[in-house]
């Protein structure tokens, strides 16, 4: 996720300050480098590095570029580390075209091999960087400029806003969407696009929102907005945004952490782009090392759990999962030159993780990780890293960072599956094709079964306690419900796997005692009916996340919240999860408690 803010102001205006100030207001969405372009008549100016904004501009002076036409553009990296020459905006041979994008470009690899050819020079290692290049190749070849961006956008595979200026039309911006937010802004006969409206909230209420499969020029005349596909013109008259500037960054959501749950159909979207060769890289050292630990902490472990299961299941490969707190007494004598860690983490600098990760190094092992943050402690330590590609987490509480740390992890399974050959591909590829569908599924999720949540959060708002349980692949699901509930809603709350309850937790069961059930209908389904009736017997208060027509446990339990459609087994926790999230952060609002800022917690936390 990465914030863009382009302008086209009248004659003898500055665009840079005005780019300048937009870019504070769309930091939220990313901040590992900064970069402005401004164009006056046939001069481009750049200028752009890593780091956060104010540092930029101290070495910069952002303010200070010519010109009435430019665009911005604040990045949170996918493709390359932060670094200057990975900032955008990216230019072609000539820096005649600069591009700045939001999103990811699949099929860039191939489209840059092609350019390569052609004699095209590239200086990043982005994704982006093919754009403006592949514009400057048609323009080459005779194309007009629109023409040339338009075509450009129909080769492009994957997600992207994309915002194009040049010196050959300087008081033009054409810009197109797919998937990647990016809406247009109507001045005084001035006119702005940009990732989302709080970067122009300041300037013009008026907003034209921008389609999928959407380009648009802005130019002194005015916007039009054309299909990609065929340059038909799309009429669409401007819409007046009511919305304070910090709703605006919240999206109309009243929180951030509500604003990331809904943002999963996207970033799960996202995680799993990342093309198959990292993919392989991972597994060739997974099944080559001798023994694989996986550690992290807090959600990150609750995704570790369910890796290394699905590392059993996909793969016949043994990992041990260690909170990573933990790693050093449990684990670092079996730890050699033939170990490979896989280190989860968002932040990429978590200290606990990062001493296990060092530990690990120390005697030898070979790290892999998983994090959100390119440029990162964690990424700079790892042999292999892939990118979590989740966006910017604003919430304490991690929400998308679980969904697509799993993601990704169950793409680490299936490769890894993929090599050893041990389970049937069938079962493997059941499971890729499972990853794509959860996307449409948390969106019916979302667009059906909040109130259903929310009146069930109202119901136990004055519960003393309330307990998680769930079997197999579900066991980190129910440990990551409670985790969301105990650390927003500050009362005690239980996980188990539901089978072990009877060893011990039952004895706690009395009449109205809420118990969550995650129960998809897979091979767990009969036994964790067993674990209701135990509990029901007891006078608990059953409340089940089961697949929709899912009778027998509908019948046994007090409340349900349904998801729409079944998926495969080791799939369902990035579905199933969704409810508890929304559940956490109800509560949390009915007890008069800030769900994005819990007490006692930070982000990141960089303590032992
Ligand atoms: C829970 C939560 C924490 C983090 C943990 C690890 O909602 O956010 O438990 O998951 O502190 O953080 P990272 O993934 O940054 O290492």
């Amino acid at each position: 996720m990465c914030g863009i803010f382009g302008c086209v102001l009248h004659d003898g205006k500055q665009a840079a300050p005005l780019i300048h100030s937009a870019l504070k207001r769309l930091e939220y969405r990313g901040y590992d480098s900064i970069g402005q372009v401004t164009v006056d008549g046939k001069t481009l100016f750049v200028k752009k590095d890593r780091g956060r904004l104010e540092e930029v501009d101290a070495k910069y002076n952002l303010d200070d570029m010519a010109g009435p036409t430019g665009v911005g553009h604040t990045r949170w990296a996918t493709h390359g580390r932060p670094a200057q020459e990975n900032s955008h905006p990216h230019t072609d041979c000539n820096s005649t075209i600069a591009v700045v994008h939001n999103g990811i470009i699949e099929n860039y690899l191939e489209i840059k091999r092609e350019l390569e050819g052609k004699g095209h020079r590239f200086l990043s290692r982005t994704d982006t960087e093919v754009v403006p290049h592949l514009v400057e190749q048609y323009v080459r070849d005779g194309m007009s400029l629109e023409d040339a961006f338009r075509k450009t956008v129909n080769r492009l595979e994957g997600a992207y806003s994309l915002v194009l200026t040049s010196t050959e039309r300087p008081k033009t911006i054409i810009c197109a969407r797919q998937e990647s937010p990016l809406v247009l802004g109507v001045g005084d006969g001035e006119y702005y696009c940009a990732s989302d409206i709080s970067a122009f909230l300041p300037i013009t209420k008026k907003a034209l929102f921008m389609d999928e499969g959407e380009m648009a020029v802005l130019d002194p005349k005015g916007i039009r907005i054309m299909k990609s596909r065929n340059g038909q013109v799309v009429r669409r008259d401007p819409v007046t945004i009511t919305w304070d500037p910090e709703s605006a960054k919240k999206q109309g959501f009243k929180h951030f952490m509500l604003k990331e749950v809904h943002e999963q159909v996207q970033s799960i979207k996202d995680s799993i782009r990342t093309l198959p060769i990292y993919y392989d890289l991972f597994a060739s050292k997974i099944v080559d090392a001798e023994r694989v630990f996986i550690v992290g902490c807090g959600t990150a472990y609750h995704a570790g759990l369910v890796a290394s299961q699905a590392l059993a299941k996909l793969a016949q490969i043994d990992a041990r999962v260690i909170v990573a707190s933990e790693f050093a007494e449990e684990a670092l004598d079996l730890v050699n030159d033939e170990t490979v860690v896989l280190a989860v983490s968002q932040s990429g600098e978590t200290m606990d993780t990062l001493n296990a990760v060092r530990d690990a190094m120390s005697r030898g092992a070979s790290i892999l990780s998983v994090t959100n943050v390119m440029g990162s402690t964690l990424m700079r330590l790892s042999d292999v890293y892939i990118g979590q590609n989740s966006g910017p987490e604003i919430g304490v509480a991690a929400t998308k960072t679980f969904t697509s740390q799993v993601a990704v992890l169950l793409r680490i399974a299936a490769a890894v599956g993929r090599r050893t050959g041990k389970v049937p591909v069938s079962r493997i590829t059941e499971v890729e094709k499972g990853l794509h569908e959860t996307p449409d599924i948390i969106q019916d999720l979302l667009n059906t079964k909040v109130e259903v949540v929310q009146r069930i959060a109202e119901s136990v708002n004055n519960a003393k306690s309330i307990c998680f349980l769930g079997r197999g692949i579900n066991v980190p699901t129910a440990l990551e419900g409670r985790l969301k509930l105990l650390e927003l809603s500050y009362i005690p709350v239980i996980a188990y796997p539901a089978g072990e309850s009877k060893h011990g937790f039952i004895s706690l069961i009395e009449e109205g005692f809420p118990v969550v059930f995650i129960a998809p209908m897979d091979e767990t389904h009969k036994r964790i009916i067993g674990n209701i009736m135990e509990m029901k017997a007891r006078g608990a208060r059953i409340i089940s996340v089961i697949q929709e027509g899912d009778r027998e446990i509908r019948e046994l339990s007090d409340d349900v919240i349904e998801i729409p459609r079944s998926l495969p087994s080791l799939v369902t926790p990035i579905v199933y999860v969704v409810p508890l999230q929304l559940l956490a952060y109800y509560l949390s609002v009915g007890k008069g408690h800030d769900p994005d800022y819990p007490r006692n917690l930070a982000k990141s936390v960089t303590v032992e």
